[in-house]
Parts: C-alpha cells; structure tokens; sequence
C-alpha cells in the first residue's frame, strides 16, 4: 500500500502533486490510462531523487495502491475513468482537485447538475469519502520542490475522517489548510479556481495563489 495513488500521475497537477509528496517522504503511485506512461512518470520522479517511493501503472493500480487516492484529471474524463475506479476507491477518501473547466481561455465552467465536478465525482463513486481541494494550487509553483508555497488551500467535504486525510495531506505539500464546510462548497472552490486562472492570464502570471487573513 502506498501513501497516495494519483488517477492522473502523469499530467502537470497530478506529477507536481505526487513529487512534492515523494520529496516530504510521502510513498506515491502515478496512475494513467496507459500503463507505460505511468511506469515512465515514475521514471521521471524517481530521478528527482526523492525522499519517499514513487512507482507507476494504470489509473487503477492508483486507485488500489493508494490508502487515500487523489483526482487530477480533466472534468470531462470522469465519465469515463472514475466508474473504473469505483471498486478500487470503495470505503477510501478520494481527494478531487478537478475545476470542471469547459476551456482555459477564457477560464468557462461546465457546472454539471450535482453543482461541482467534486459532487459528480462523489455521484460517480458513491462508496468513496469524496473532499475537494488543491484548485487552486498551481502545477507550476508545486512542481518547484525547494519553493514555499506560502498560500492556502480551501478543503470540503462531508465526512470529517477525510478531510482531515485532506488537510494532513496540504500540510505535507507545505501548504495551509483552511475547512470550507461540506461537499456543497465545491462549486464555490471550482469557481474561485476558475478567477485564479483568469487572473494568471490577465496579470501575465503563472501561480496567482489564494491566502486568507485574519484565520
Ligand atoms: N494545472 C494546474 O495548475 C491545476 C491546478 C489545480 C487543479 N488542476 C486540475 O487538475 C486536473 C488536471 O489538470 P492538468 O493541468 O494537470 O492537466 P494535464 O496536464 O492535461 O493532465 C491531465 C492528465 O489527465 C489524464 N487524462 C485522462 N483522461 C484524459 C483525457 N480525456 N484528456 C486528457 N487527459 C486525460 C492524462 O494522463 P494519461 O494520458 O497518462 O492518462 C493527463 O496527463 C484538472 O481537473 C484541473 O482542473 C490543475
């Protein structure tokens, strides 16, 4: 069993993730639809010469592997990965970093029915403990190993138990942690991260960030 499993492990959020978490000791599997680009990411990390293990394979070895098992692909893949996942994922907490974006530029949202990609992902994985966080921490900043984050991350979702996975997780990135309330707050985080990219764009910026004052 590995610390964490990353659906995802080979895209810009998903690597920056799992090399910031192998660089904290933190054991970590990269998850891709094609097994070879997983084992490659691993590769990739592993040169990296990271603290914790880093390995590599399908989004679902991720999914198994993982004790806690992180979402960072696009939106409108879920449809498809995440039913493959559901048996992997049942009983664990699922951390979605996924901002339901329709495009980048400019940054549009697809809001599915249930309100949030973090709320189609709980409808899609219904035995899983689904927490939203991270849509704002940007792949860019994360993937600079040595860099302070110096930001916060929201975190939601309904049950305690997983957010508190979530939040000992940010810690781990350096990352603060602030409880945004239950999986109905999603929507809110999604579009917070959806401003984020539009300020990236509009200030000419890479790693626009979100801190909070007075917590
Ligand atoms: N980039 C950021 O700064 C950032 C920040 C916060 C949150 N996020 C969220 O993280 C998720 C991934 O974003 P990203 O920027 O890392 O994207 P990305 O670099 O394009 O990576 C996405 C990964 O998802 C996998 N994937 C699975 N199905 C796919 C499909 N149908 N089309 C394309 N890729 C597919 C791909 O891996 P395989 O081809 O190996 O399967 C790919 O490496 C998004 O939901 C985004 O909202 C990103």
């Amino acid at each position: 069993m590995a610390d964490v499993g990353i659906v995802g492990g080979t895209g810009q959020e998903g690597f920056a993730l799992g090399t910031r978490w192998a660089a904290a000791g933190l054991s970590v599997v990269l998850g891709s639809r094609v097994k070879e680009r997983g084992l490659e990411a691993a590769r990739r990390a592993r040169s990296l010469d990271l603290l914790g293990a880093v390995s590599g394979g399908t989004n679902r070895q991720a999914a198994e592997e993982g004790e806690v098992v992180v979402l960072a692909v696009p939106f409108h893949a879920h449809a498809q990965i995440l039913p493959e996942i559901r048996p992997a994922v049942r009983g664990k907490v699922v951390v979605d970093t996924t901002v339901a974006l329709r495009s980048l530029d400019p940054p549009e949202l697809a809001v599915p029915e249930e309100g949030s990609a973090a709320q189609r992902a709980q409808a899609l994985l219904p035995e899983a403990k689904v927490v939203a966080a991270f849509h704002t921490v940007s792949a860019y900043k994360l993937a600079q190993l040595g860099r302070e984050l110096e930001e916060d991350t929201l975190v939601c979702g309904d049950d305690r138990h997983a957010k508190e996975r979530a939040v000992e997780l940010a810690k781990a990135l350096g990352l603060r942690a602030v409880d945004a309330g239950g999986l109905d707050q999603a929507g809110t985080l999604e579009r917070l991260a959806a401003l984020v990219v539009a300020l990236n764009r509009r200030y000419r910026r890479k790693a626009v960030g979100v801190r909070f004052v007075g917590l």
